[in-house]
């Protein structure tokens, strides 16, 4: 029998660390929801001792996650591993992870410590955190940069403490597959007890090589890898999960081993966690991007249509796209709708969130004859996050003109706080005078940083997604919108961003 790669999941805990993807505590809860469905092994749910509400968070998702191994991250000190040991402990099965700098950069120039006092913090952090439990995670930060003799010595040290988890985290994307390959050989060939430990890898991508550094890790025996929905992270993100998941069970023929991720939550959680944290994923992203499956050339297409492998390694449906497969109209009732969401792995928290996700179904249904499961995806966002926020700002109507040689005008209603307000203006596009005419009204004084906008699904009747990032006060937030109208979307998006810069819901890594 081959042997199982452990996938743990730092999607609420890296990935929360990229810029304006902070999340709530309902959407750390929503996460982990789906990522138990998908069978992740080990779901990291935060920093407990970074925030009061990250505490929370993290103990939230203890206690509601059964089959998956619920993870906190503590800095190598009594304090952080206590938060950490109390936010995991109602989970059915807890995890601490401990990480201290090994470099000699990180250990002269960042915690001005000697080599020798991190391998004692080192030590006294593993033995203090096995007070707690006997699933002790240790990484070593910064291993990518390390000395290998040095690695060694603080491995060999908490090893003896009764680590049962070794992760090497290759904290700045600098290594290359053949380097991290050889480094995860040489560390369990060089420490004694090394087969009493399960090897862990963590990888950064800004060489772009994170998951081909973890699967050269793979291939060279570590047995849990590090990941993230969509790639998400610090800087450039980390290794993605749905491409080491696919990468490892594609080449079978390659690999020693095998997840037991069900593959078809993969497309439903890429799409959850773009929702939620704003950061729409690029079309041509293996596996989940919009065009992974399509075939545009002819040749191509002629191709699939004789023999599907020709040009396919990997079905779209076993990876959970629906092939934008008609599932409801105008004409469908409550309770197919109900029935959809729960196919599709969504829970609504209440009674009126359905009925409210219902009102804007239909909506929706009105503009657009055929309902993908993508678009009611993007519908159930869009309202939870109404949910979660409590909605300061709404759209009430918007009205936009452009006409060639004039320039585009719109004219705006919103809500605040229940009070109806309408500005008017001009701008460069129906676009840039609606944000404008908002902006009239609420002056908020924010920086717009991004703005990007992807179709839903095919053809020009699909929802255009669009996503705007806001930037106020060293706060980050990214604002998302769907509607069939991206004039509209984007209105959307940018009350949403505007939304959450207000909330007084704690988002819980705000950047600041
Ligand atoms: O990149 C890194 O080194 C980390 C550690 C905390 C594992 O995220
Ligand atoms: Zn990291």
């Amino acid at each position: 029998m081959k042997d199982r790669l452990i996938i743990f999941d730092t999607t609420m805990r890296d990935g929360e660390q990229s810029p304006g993807a902070s999340m709530t505590r309902e959407e750390k809860l929503r996460i982990g929801r789906q990522l138990e469905r998908m069978r992740v092994d080990v779901i990291e749910a935060g920093f407990p001792a970074s925030s009061p509400g990250d505490f929370e968070a993290v103990r939230a998702v203890a206690l509601a996650i059964k089959d998956s191994t619920v993870c906190g991250l503590a800095r190598a000190n009594d304090r952080d591993i206590s938060r950490a040991a109390e936010a995991v402990a109602p989970a059915k099965s807890s995890r601490i992870h401990i990480f201290i700098a090994t470099s000699p950069i990180h250990m002269e120039r960042k915690l001005r410590l000697t080599p020798e006092q991190v391998l004692t913090e080192a030590v006294n952090a593993a033995r203090f955190a096995r007070r707690f439990t006997d699933d002790v995670e240790f990484s070593p930060e910064d291993a990518g940069r390390s000395e290998p003799d040095f690695l060694c010595r603080v491995l060999e040290a908490v090893i003896a403490e009764g680590v049962k988890t070794i992760n090497i985290p290759d904290t700045v994307g600098y290594t290359v597959p053949e380097q991290f390959g050889a480094l995860i050989r040489t560390l369990r060939e060089r420490i004694p007890d090394s087969d009493k430990v399960v090897w862990s890898v963590h990888c950064h991508n800004d060489l772009g090589l994170a998951v081909a550094n973890s699967l050269a890790a793979v291939m060279n025996g570590a047995r849990q890898i590090e990941c993230t929905v969509n790639g998400l992270g610090e800087r450039a993100g980390n290794a993605s999960l749905e491409e080491v998941v696919m990468a490892v069970r594609t080449r079978q023929d390659i690999f020693p081993c095998d997840t037991r991720i069900d593959a078809t939550q993969i497309v439903p959680a890429s799409r959850l966690v773009s929702g939620i944290t704003g950061f729409p994923v690029q079309p041509n992203k293996a596996i989940v991007g919009a065009n992974a499956f399509a075939h545009e050339a002819g040749i191509h297409q002629d191709g699939v249509l004789k023999s599907r492998e020709t040009y396919e390694i990997m079905r779209a449906e076993d990876v959970g796209w629906s092939q934008n497969k008609l599932v409801l109209g105008k004409h469908s009732g409550r309770n197919a709708f109900r029935q959809r969401l729960k196919e599709l792995g969504i829970e609504l928290d209440s009674e009126e969130a359905v009925n409210a996700a219902f009102v804007r179904f239909k909506d929706l249904a009105d503009k657009k004859h055929e309902i993908f499961d993508e678009d009611l995806q993007a519908l159930v966002t869009d309202e939870a996050h109404a949910h979660d926020q409590g909605e300061r700002y709404r759209l009430v109507s918007l009205t936009a003109h452009s006409e060639t040689g004039e320039t585009p005008y719109a004219r705006i209603v919103i809500s605040e706080d229940g009070g109806e307000k309408r500005a008017e203006a001009r701008g460069s596009g129906p676009v840039d005078a609606s944000l404008k005419a908002i902006e009239i009204i609420v002056n908020s004084g924010a920086e717009l940083q991004l703005y990007s906008v992807n179709a839903i699904t095919t053809g020009t009747e699909s929802q255009g997604e669009v996503t705007v990032r806001l930037q106020k006060g060293g706060r980050i937030v990214n604002g998302l919108g769907a509607d069939t109208d991206i004039v509209v979307a984007s209105a959307k998006a940018y009350l949403s961003a505007l939304n959450k810069l207000k909330s007084k819901v704690e988002r819980i890594n705000p950047q600041m």
